[in-house]
């Protein structure tokens, strides 16, 4: 029997309004515009001001839900990807099934950083092709801006506030939808990105808070060295593990850490920089959001379109890192 696979029927995006420029950080710390384009690529970021990572998925969502025409009792499953949880329960996911009023779906959160949103597709796929479920959602969305120490320019000039959506539904054709992917994970990772405090290890006290252990720590030149091999590396397995040449790749969808560790990905698949969705210039690195982010701004313009090979790449705290392959089946709105 052909195998069952998971098809990305729609697709939603939402950015907060308020501009965090490079121009305004360096009015916070000691920085500079032209440090941060050229080490990272980014000039400016968006900051949710009001609300919590539950209203940056609900925005998402219903845009998805109107690209769609469905109702959001429609869906049976939720997934959301973050590290900025409203709460650390209940799951964000459940805060979002209730403000859509999704009355028919569970749900959870999955933690894996900026590798989030690829674990959860990956995850999500696996209810699809088994035929438990056919509408599920799947979000990426993270309030970065709520563990963001705006003291250290070591940090603060890297992440911006996002959520995207993405729903799959089943199609019987084998050759399309979710076709490969490739998940990893190394915990010794974990001393170079992490947020030392609030949870059971450090529960929150007066000194905790002092300490500014409430924050993200990351020692960047060390991550972006395993960052730059790994997602290059993980990039160029899925096209050798699929006989694809850089011919075959419609677009590369990478995770928006920094433009310099995006260029070397392309450049070791061999792929041309027009074939790489890049928006690090005006989001920042959004965390779980950026990979469905980029899909839902491309698709909206027009730019993917049925039968493309498009190839979704990350590497995140854990560490975590992977790779998928997706035949793109959702047709152009503009066409
Ligand atoms: O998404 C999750 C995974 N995360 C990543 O993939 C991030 C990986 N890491 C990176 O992207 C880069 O390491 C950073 C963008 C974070 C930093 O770039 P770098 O080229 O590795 O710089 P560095 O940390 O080695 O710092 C170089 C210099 C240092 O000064 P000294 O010691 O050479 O005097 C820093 O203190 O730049 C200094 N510096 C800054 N200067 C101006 C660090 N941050 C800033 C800043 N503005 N914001």
């Amino acid at each position: 029997m052909a195998k069952r696979r998971a098809v990305i029927t729609a697709v939603g995006h939402y950015v907060p309004e308020k501009v965090l420029t490079n121009a305004d950080l360096e009015k916070m710390v000691d920085t500079n515009d032209e440090w941060i384009q050229t080490r990272t690529g980014i000039r400016e970021r968006r900051i949710l001001e009001q609300g919590a990572t539950s209203d940056l998925c609900v925005r998402a969502t219903q845009k998805l839900l109107e690209r769609r025409k469905i109702d959001a009792t429609e869906i049976e499953l939720i997934i959301v990807a973050t590290v900025t949880p409203d709460m650390f329960f209940p799951a964000t996911a459940c805060i979002v099934q209730e403000k859509i009023g999704a009355t028919n779906a569970w749900g959870y959160d999955l933690s894996a950083a900026c590798s989030g949103f690829l674990y959860a597709l990956v995850a999500g796929a696996q209810f699809i092709e088994s035929g438990a479920y056919s509408k599920v959602l799947v979000i990426g969305a993270d309030k970065m801006s709520s563990i963001v120490d705006y003291t250290d320019r070591n940090t603060c000039i890297l992440f911006g506030d996002a959520g995207a959506a993405v729903l799959l539904e089943p199609s019987d054709n084998p050759h399309e939808g979710l076709l490969d992917h490739r998940l990893y994970c190394d915990g010794s990772g974990g001393a170079y990105l992490h947020m030392k405090g609030g949870g059971s290890l450090n529960p929150p006290t007066h000194e905790t808070v002092d300490k500014r252990m409430h924050y993200i720590y990351q020692d960047g030149k060390s991550v972006f060295k395993v960052a730059v091999i790994g997602m290059a590396e993980v990039s160029a397995e899925i096209m050798k593990r699929n006989n694809l040449t850089a011919d075959d790749v419609a677009w590369l969808v990478p995770h928006q850490a920094n433009l310099r560790i995006i260029d070397a990905t392309a450049e070791r698949m061999g792929i041309d920089r027009s074939k790489v969705m890049i928006n690090i210039d005006t989001y920042g690195n959004t965390t779980a959001a950026t990979i469905p982010l980029c899909l839902s701004e491309w698709w909206e313009r027009g730019e993917l379109k049925p039968g493309q090979n498009i190839v979704l790449a990350s590497f995140g705290a854990g560490y975590t890192w992977g790779a998928a392959l997706v035949k793109w089946t959702l047709d152009n709105p503009k066409s």
